[in-house]
């Protein structure tokens, strides 16, 4: 029996490897991002998966990403959740938990993902093509400002309001305050609804943060980091998981006849190989000073052999089960920071995904190019067509 056994072992291990000839790498936008993705200057660069998720889960470690030296900590009443650490930062995500639970998707969001995926391919039906970054993007903004609470009824107008805040350089995603794009989106959008709710409460992030004693500048910030938290990401992932689906039948195949978690595994193995936040930060106090400052590597965390088994570079959906191991790595960091809305994109990215495989003669007809979006040290997809029949 035990001979059987090892035969049996023997044989698995073989198919493993055979599965993987040498040197496959799966990866689309890894080249490109390796051009545009330097160390960070004055910190120790962290590569290896063990050593980043005991840094995220370090409690001692304090938040240094995203311009974090420049954030005035005098009020932190006044400062984003994103900027929070210990008890403040506990409390506030404690607050609005409620927001990205497995029931708000369920009950609230999904319903919101399928009318507006619906809605959206509907139009491509009638054209008979869409540009995929527009649509996964007019998605991300519509399931955004639901759980805010802004008003999204005129989703493409509000998309290209949205899409005008974005910087073209610098380190902050986000135009300065003073930028006109960004005063009229305050005004026209935002400002308005505070307003309202300030009246009279709904559940959403904004009522919730007027609850809790918020200025309206400060919901304003707020608001924005979910702009570039949610809306920008999301979009990137639609695309990037679209391309890889549409460039392998099998693959595409596999997340159509799958259930809800095998689909969410490929999602997620797709995440690792193509992690679109490249690095998060964190600095080790010293006293009253700044500290030692460590740049967690997303990209080389999540290929580290030493967690993900072999053929690192390789979509392979079962690899998550097989090592025991969160199947998109560190693509959403880790520890008390670890991305809320991390089962909500997923979920959005799968509804959507399968709605569009399902529409009759889909097909990517163009490949997107890939772009570097600097402020968020993330890749940029853009121009990718899909094609469909006419509808009748
Ligand atoms: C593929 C999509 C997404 C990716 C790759 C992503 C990635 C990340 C990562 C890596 C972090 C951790 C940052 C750190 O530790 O310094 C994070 C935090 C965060 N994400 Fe996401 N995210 C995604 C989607 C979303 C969505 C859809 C939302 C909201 C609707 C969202 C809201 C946030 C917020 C508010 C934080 C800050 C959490 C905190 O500091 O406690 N993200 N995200």
């Amino acid at each position: 029996v035990k001979r059987q056994a090892d035969e049996e072992l023997a044989v698995s291990e073989e198919l493993q490897v055979s599965k993987c000839p040498v040197g496959r790498d799966d990866r689309k936008t890894a080249v490109f991002v390796d051009r545009h993705l330097t160390d960070l200057a004055g910190a120790e660069m962290v590569r290896s998966y063990a050593q980043s998720r005991d840094i995220l889960r370090n409690g001692n470690l304090k938040q240094a990403g995203s311009g974090a030296e420049f954030v005035d900590m005098s009020d932190i009443d006044q400062v984003i959740m994103f900027y929070l650490d210990g008890e403040p930062h506990r409390q506030r995500r404690a607050t609005v938990a409620r927001f990205f639970s497995a029931k708000a998707i369920e009950t609230r969001y999904k319903q919101v993902i399928e009318d507006h995926s619906r809605a959206l391919l509907a139009g491509m039906q009638r054209d008979g093509s869409a540009k995929l970054d527009d649509i996964g993007y007019y998605l991300a903004v519509a399931v955004v400002c639901e759980i805010l609470g802004l008003d999204y009824s005129d989703l493409i107008a509000l998309s290209h309001r949205i899409e005008k805040l974005l910087a073209d350089s610098g380190t902050n995603p986000v135009r300065p305050p003073n930028d006109p794009a960004v005063v009229h989106f305050y005004e026209r959008d935002v400002a308005p609804i505070i307003a309202a709710r300030r009246e009279s409460r709904k559940d959403d992030v904004i009522s919730h943060l007027i609850d809790a004693g918020y200025s309206d500048a400060t919901i304003f910030t707020e608001v924005l980091s979910y702009v570039v938290g949610g809306m920008l990401t999301t979009r990137e992932f639609i695309v990037i998981a679209a391309w890889h689906m549409f460039g392998s039948e099998e693959l595409r195949r596999r997340f159509m006849d799958g259930d809800k978690k095998k689909q969410i595994d490929i999602l997620e193995e797709i995440l690792r190989v193509e992690p679109i936040t490249a690095r998060v930060v964190r600095r080790d106090p010293d006293g009253e000073e700044w500290g030692k400052v460590f740049a967690i590597d997303i990209r080389s965390a999540n290929l580290d052999e030493a967690a993900t088994g072999p053929c690192p570079h390789a979509i392979d959906p079962d690899r998550a089960d097989r090592m025991r191991q969160e199947g998109a790595m560190m693509s959403f960091g880790d520890g008390v920071h670890r991305c809320p809305g991390a089962q909500l994109t997923l979920n959005e990215t799968r509804i959507f995904l399968d709605l569009l495989f399902r529409v009759p003669g889909i097909r990517l007809a163009r490949e997107p190019e890939i772009g570097w979006f600097a402020p968020n040290l993330a890749y940029e997809l853009r121009g990718a067509v899909v094609v469909c029949d006419l509808a009748a």
